[in-house]
């Protein structure tokens, strides 16, 4: 049967993050995009109300929640701020390899400690030589006795600088390519593990990016996760799950550039009326209602099949690629909208498309959604 309502439960969590990211989010978003200063505070009040670790299981220590549940903190919390809703939500990306392909001890082990007291955690993918191209990951994982020693840069990842754990894919086999990836659980603390050069963005400036170092790095064996060559399709099964909370933060910035949009067009008088009675305004309005409802619609139903069991990678695919295209054309009208003032650092609208286009690059470019939407079309599973 199909509902499109929220329960009762539901209802409570969007509003404690909304309430969260008009309180707390807001009044700190133009400080922490124009310093980049990484937001620690926010996030421990996050943490302590629930609206961190949220997919963690409650034997964990979690939050325990859906991937519903979390792409509605994901709109509520990027609403308020997506740099900072980035920083947040990349603890959720860096457990779903352990959520995926952990045993039930190291979920314990490895989990357990997100949960007790805010720290961060990194999903550490991608490379200078291996973007789009996932499966030409280089980071070596060499087996020695008991242990792996793992050698490679990883680049652009979030909160890189400031994580304790970092989930690692890198090749146990460089001969079987994207077969040949594995992944492991690497924590800060082991000798050799260090970050590098923190990206100066130009937008979703609040969230941390980092390169990644790793030399020499000996890790126990039982921090692999699921079997040599495994990796790679660890990789692509947290992406399903994790996209739709990029689509979902997607609609939360569009929707703020449309309410932002929308309150200017009623205040701003030219020609003896207010804009918003012009056509030419309403027609942008309108488009730009549009896109937020049908790029929720597609985030609900990409996460409904994730939470059921279903493969989602075609409707995981859709909603990002449209949630984030929708995010910048949006952004990009308000400041058309606004005008001079559009432009000017003084509003919140300039903002919103800087960090907007971000949403069209991480988590695989909106390319290699497309990409991934005709195989899915064209090659049905
Ligand atoms: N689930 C499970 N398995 C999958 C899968 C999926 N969704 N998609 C592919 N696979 C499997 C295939 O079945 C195939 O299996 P076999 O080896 O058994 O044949 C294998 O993986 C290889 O698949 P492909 O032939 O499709 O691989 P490819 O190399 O042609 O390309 C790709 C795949 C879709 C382009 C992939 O490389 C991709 O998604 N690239 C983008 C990477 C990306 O999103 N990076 C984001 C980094 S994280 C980030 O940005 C976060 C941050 O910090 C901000």
């Amino acid at each position: 049967m199909l509902s499109f309502s929220l329960t009762d439960e539901q209802k409570m969590l969007q509003e404690t993050a909304h309430k969260f990211a008009e309180q707390e989010i807001r009044p700190k978003a133009a400080y922490h995009d124009k310093t980049g200063e990484f937001p620690r505070e926010i996030l421990q009040k996050a943490f302590d109300i629930g609206l961190m670790n949220e997919s963690i299981p409650e034997s964990c220590g979690g939050g325990g929640l859906s991937v519903v549940d979390g792409c509605i903190i994901a709109e509520e919390i990027a609403w308020g701020c997506v740099g900072i809703n980035t920083a947040r939500a990349a603890n959720s990306l860096a457990v779903t390899p352990i959520l995926i392909a952990a045993t039930e001890e190291q979920k314990k082990k490895f989990l357990s400690p997100l949960c007790e007291k805010l720290s961060f955690a990194s999903f550490g993918l991608t490379e200078p030589g291996a973007g789009s191209d996932a499966g030409s990951v280089a980071t070596t994982a060499k087996l020695v006795g008991d242990e792996y020693v793992l050698n490679g840069t990883k680049c652009f990842i979030t909160n890189g600088g400031v994580a304790d754990l970092y989930t690692i894919f890198a090749s146990t086999d460089r001969s079987k390519g994207h077969r040949g990836l594995s992944a492991f659980v690497v924590t800060r603390n082991m000798p050799g593990v260090s970050a590098g050069k923190e990206e100066d963005k130009m937008g979703q400036r609040a969230s941390n990016t980092s390169e990644v170092i790793l030399e020499d790095v000996h890790i126990p064996k039982e921090n692999r996760l699921g079997k040599e060559g495994d990796g790679f399709k660890i990789a692509m099964a947290t992406l399903d799950k994790s996209r739709p909370g990029v689509a979902a933060s997607s609609v939360g910035v569009a929707r703020a550039a449309m309410e932002y949009a929308s309150e200017y067009a009623k205040q701003r008088v030219q020609f003896g009326q207010p804009i918003a009675m012009n056509q030419a305004i309403q027609f942008m309005i309108a488009e730009m209602a549009m896109k937020v409802e049908l790029a929720r619609m597609m985030v609900y139903k990409s996460a409904w099949l994730a939470d059921n069991g279903e493969r989602n990678t075609l409707w995981a695919a859709i909603a990002k690629a449209y949630a984030a295209d929708a995010a910048m054309e949006v952004s990009t009208d308000a400041v058309q909208i606004f005008g001079g003032y559009g432009y000017s650092r003084e509003y919140p609208v300039e903002k919103l498309m800087r960090d907007a286009k971000l949403l069209q690059i991480y988590e695989g470019t909106n390319q290699i959604q497309r990409l991934v939407i005709a195989r899915e079309v064209l090659m049905p599973h």
